[in-house]
């Protein structure tokens, strides 16, 4: 058996040292958040704690918006991973998890394995609740979108362009995608959390709705 705690500690080093200064939502703390609460669900779902954080350590650093292209970002990784001292099988289970796992406007294949369903969880509800009303402000203002634009219905349908390079809003982002994402939620144990969340997020969107109209 290989030691763990030298792998997770050189890949929070690796994924600090990539993601330290984004703008865009994908920060550090993100990605703090994303592994404390895949370790959470790792323990109450009996999954690998280890695969879990590993992963979700790295999930961003392969991100497309922050690479050339999202072979590129994958590429990054696999070189990474290369230098540490874990098994073929684990490597490649980390790297399957994080090339599959992005939301891409909802245009990828189910999560093969109980680890890359907690993972793709733990980062789903980093975008639902009180944390992901702030994300989606400063991503918007990173974008140059405005918080609203009534004239700008929210899109229905789109392709993974349109999703990523589509004029929007912060609010019509909350129509596209985050009200949505609770229904997406793998596991029971972020499904609970996702429930609650969601809520919170869904009054806040109406709230925001009736102060715009003055009638609140
Ligand atoms: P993922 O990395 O999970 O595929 P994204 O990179 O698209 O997801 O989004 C991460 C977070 O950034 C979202 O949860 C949201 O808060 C914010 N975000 C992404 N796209 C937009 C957008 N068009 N408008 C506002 N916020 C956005
Ligand atoms: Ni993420």
């Amino acid at each position: 058996m290989f030691e763990r705690k030298p792998v997770v500690d050189a890949a929070e080093r690796f994924a600090r040292s990539v993601l330290e200064n984004d703008r865009t939502g994908h920060d550090w703390w993100h990605i703090n958040r994303v592994v404390r609460m895949a370790e959470r669900l790792a323990r109450e779902e009996g999954a690998d704690i280890f695969i879990c954080t590993v992963a979700a350590l790295l999930h961003d650093v392969a991100d497309e918006k922050l690479n050339e292209s999202k072979e590129g970002g994958l590429r990054k990784v696999r070189d990474w991973l290369a230098g540490q001292p874990i098994s073929e099988d684990e490597c490649r289970h980390i790297m399957e998890i994080i090339s599959t796992m992005s939301y891409n406007a909802g245009a990828n294949p189910p999560m093969a394995t109980l680890e890359g369903k907690i993972v793709q969880d733990a980062d789903r509800l980093d975008a639902i609740g009180a944390i992901a009303i702030g994300r989606t402000f400063l991503y918007a203002g990173w974008k140059g979108h405005p918080i609203h634009d009534p004239r700008l219905a929210p899109r229905d349908s789109m392709s993974p362009e349109e999703y990523r390079l589509g004029k929007s809003t912060a609010i019509n982002h909350f129509h596209e995608k985050l009200l949505k994402l609770k229904d997406s939620i793998n596991t029971s144990s972020a499904g609970r959390i996702a429930e609650e969340r969601h809520r919170y997020m869904a009054h806040y969107v109406e709230r925001f709705y009736r102060e715009w109209d003055g009638e609140a």
